[in-house]
């Protein structure tokens, strides 16, 4: 062929067309090649070290032992060595002296995110912001107290608020002055008529006579404008005092049950969902 060749001593295939169209024979350049061969090293030597080849019942293993569990386990190892102080020292200490503790309390907070989220917020919303029905927990106002030992209890033994129903007991006008006297208690004033039925129907035995509430029974302070059962207002009000909470006399009667967490959670995860809501702002 090369004798037919029209361009003698060039390197090309021999097949040419159209007179000058022709193939060459051009090697592939070095530093294609170069690492060409590199990554088929690279790729052997990786095959190697880790596992690789799936071989009939199992796959090779590799020379390096490297897994992805124990790369796992690894790591998780290294997250408990720094958890396992800090988890120590929430086992000896109460909730109080984990509060007084900066660097601890943070830790705990951090570590009840989840816990709250799965125990909690189911009813008192993310972070306690809070359902109809449900306290917010993230604010100053306590049904039951907010030192740190009164919601540690709270969370121990669970709370189930009673208010007697006052539908049956009451006059509608009795119940329409005591709501115009509880909104305007909630509003900063009073009103006359209202009050004299909150004297002689008993309320004042739960609420107290200044009508603020008693922590030990969980009777809401009915004077700070903010409402246990949302949304408040004169409707929300009326209803309470008609069907009261919790009362099993009454079948449209307020529904508050917070559960025993006592027997549910052990100790520690009691202590740090204590300081959680502590921390939550409301504490006090
Ligand atoms: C099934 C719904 C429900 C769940 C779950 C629940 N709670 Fe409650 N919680 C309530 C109700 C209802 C009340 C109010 C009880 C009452 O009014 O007597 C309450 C009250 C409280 C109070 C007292 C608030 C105050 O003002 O004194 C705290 C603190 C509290 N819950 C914390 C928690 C924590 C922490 C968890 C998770 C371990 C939790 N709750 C899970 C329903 C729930
Ligand atoms: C036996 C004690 C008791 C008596 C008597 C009582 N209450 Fe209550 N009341 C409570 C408790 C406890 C709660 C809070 C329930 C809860 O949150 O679990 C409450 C809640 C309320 C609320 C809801 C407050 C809110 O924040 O939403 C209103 C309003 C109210 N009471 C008004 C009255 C009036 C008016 C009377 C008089 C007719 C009265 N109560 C009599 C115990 C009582």
């Amino acid at each position: 062929m090369s004798d037919q060749n029209p361009f003698p001593g060039e390197n090309n295939t021999g097949h040419y067309w159209d007179g000058n169209l022709r193939e060459l024979l051009n090697p592939i350049p070095k530093w294609w090649m170069i690492g060409f061969w590199i990554s088929i090293a690279i790729f052997i030597g990786y095959t190697i070290w880790y596992p690789s080849w799936p071989l009939i019942n199992t796959h090779f293993k590799g020379v390096a032992g490297w897994t992805a569990m124990n790369e796992y386990k690894e790591d998780m190892a290294k997250i408990e060595a720094i958890r396992a102080p800090y988890e120590e020292s929430i086992n000896k200490m109460s909730a109080a002296q984990i509060l007084a503790d900066d660097q601890l309390a943070n830790y705990t907070v951090r570590s009840a995110k989840v816990l709250f989220g799965d125990k909690c917020a189911a009813c008192h919303g993310t972070g306690g912001a809070g359902n109809p029905g449900y306290p917010v927990l993230a604010d100053d106002d306590w049904l039951y107290g907010g030192t740190i030992e009164k919601i540690q209890e709270t969370i121990t033994i669970g709370r189930q608020g009673m208010m007697p129903a006052h539908g049956s007991r009451l006059s509608d006008q009795q119940i329409s002055d005591l709501t115009k006297h509880v909104v305007a208690l909630g509003q900063g004033s009073e009103d006359a008529a209202g009050k004299a039925v909150f004297m002689s129907a008993g309320c004042f035995a739960c609420h107290g006579m200044d009508a603020k509430g008693n922590q030990m029974m969980g009777s809401a302070n009915l004077t700070d404008g903010i409402y246990r059962f949302a949304p408040g207002g004169a409707d929300s009000v009326k209803y309470t005092i008609a069907h009261g909470v919790n009362d099993a006399s009454d079948a449209k009667s307020r529904n508050a049950v917070m559960p025993v967490f006592g027997k549910m959670l052990d100790e520690n995860d009691i202590k740090k969902l204590a300081v959680y809501v502590y921390k939550l702002g409301g504490g006090q």
